[in-house]
């Protein structure tokens, strides 16, 4: 009965990784998914994450039980303070409900369920390009997907003016679908300034802003300066979906943990919003998994910890911005053709080269190196040993 099923092609980014697995070249470099390696191109477990777990190994009176629906309570409270800052009044005014849920993914797909139930707009626009499987998600979830301009591949930034124009001329009340920073795979963000824009667009044709934030603290090194866009939307007063991930900025990626917040105009309305998301989950998973969120909770919870935390976090961020003036320096040094400052300009895990799918399909051919077929490279993929050779690769690439 299932001869007829034809075989699925691999995921964009994730298929990657399989056909990396495969090859047996030993100078293979994968800057396919965006997952921190260090300098040895091994992947890292934080220190911190290291001591939670000890502390949580150590607890006997931890036990196995079902987590309710929503999570674990102690987590979502300290993920919306994360996010929104712990002086937010709509924090304090009870306005947010936060549920834990499976990653940025998972968040979305909530969201967007929660959305195609009991919103009157069932159309969400998302950048052009965004991540692959935002349009997936979305879809899935019930919701029709359109795209505004994003990026201009001309200047290599952000297409401004197309962006507000494409926002302007969305039908009012439309779902918007916006990277909280370091947006993925441009790695162009709005300066404040446009993010301001933005919001006094959006809010004045009732746009409904969905932040997808899984890399706070990974752009600019801050933790509160990444979450500055969600928090404008926020002290206005307005509604507002943000999802969160701990995969990059907490190491967690196989943990899959990460939560959901929807900003509402009261608490009452907050609490309705949070039985109906109870609704969505149960038939889908049930309940999210607690080891992630318990660690998660342990870290944000004690104050070294913490501290601890945003020092390895910024040591992170500041090697992959190393390896973005290595690269641009060796590319500089082979005298290869084209202007590169873009990368040392763009933000986050990722440069979005400029190279076409022939270009990434010669570097993976003769040089071993694997990234996705738009030109994305993941810079935390990337160490001092190895920028030679990404840099020989694009030389030829781009000379050939
Ligand atoms: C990426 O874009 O590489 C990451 O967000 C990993 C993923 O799930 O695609």
């Amino acid at each position: 009965v299932f001869a007829h099923i034809v075989q699925a092609p691999e995921d964009p980014i994730l298929g990657v990784t399989v056909a990396y697995n495969k090859d047996p070249s030993p100078i293979k470099l994968n800057l396919g998914v965006g997952a921190y390696r260090t300098e040895e191109g091994k992947p890292l477990v934080l220190n911190v994450v290291r001591k939670a777990e000890q502390i949580l190994v150590n607890d006997r009176s931890r036990v196995k039980e079902y987590l309710p629906i929503t999570g674990l309570g102690e987590f979502n409270k300290l993920s919306a303070k994360l996010i929104f800052g712990a002086e937010s009044p709509a924090i304090r005014e009870n306005r947010i409900t936060t549920v834990q849920c499976l990653s940025g993914t998972g968040s979305l797909r909530v969201g967007g369920e929660f959305l195609a139930r009991h919103y009157h707009q069932r159309t969400i626009y998302i950048p052009q390009p965004t991540w692959g499987n935002h349009i997936k998600v979305f879809q899935l979830a019930g919701l029709s997907v359109k795209y505004y301009r994003y990026y201009d591949p001309k200047t290599r930034g952000l297409d401004f003016q197309g962006m507000l124009e494409d926002l302007s001329s969305a039908p009012s009340g439309a779902i918007i679908l916006l990277h909280a920073c370091a947006h993925n795979p441009t790695g162009v963000d709005p300066t404040l300034e446009q993010w301001e824009q933005i919001r006094k667009l959006m809010r004045s044709k009732a746009l409904l802003p969905f932040f997808d934030s899984a890399y706070q603290g990974f752009a600019s090194g801050s933790l509160d300066g990444d979450a500055q866009p969600i928090r404008m939307f926020v002290s206005d007063g307005g509604e507002c979906f943000a999802a969160q991930s701990y995969a990059k900025n907490m190491g967690l990626y196989g943990e899959r943990v990460g939560a959901l917040s929807i900003v509402c105009k009261s608490s009452d309305v907050a609490s309705r919003v949070e039985s109906q998301l109870k609704l969505v989950i149960r038939p889908m998973y049930s309940n999210p998994p607690v080891h992630g969120p318990s660690i998660v909770a342990t870290v944000l919870k004690d104050r070294d910890l913490y501290n601890e935390w945003t020092l390895e976090l910024k040591a992170m961020a500041d090697r992959i911005i190393s390896m973005r003036q290595q690269l641009f320096d060796a590319l500089r040094a082979r005298g290869t053709p084209g202007d590169w400052s873009h990368i040392i300009k763009q933000i986050g895990m990722f440069t979005f080269t400029g190279l076409n799918k022939e270009q990434v399909a010669f570097m993976t051919r003769e040089y071993h190196i694997y990234m996705t077929s738009d030109g994305r490279i993941s810079m935390a993929g990337l160490s001092s040993r190895t920028v030679p050779h990404l840099a020989d690769a694009i030389n030829a690439a781009v000379t050939r």
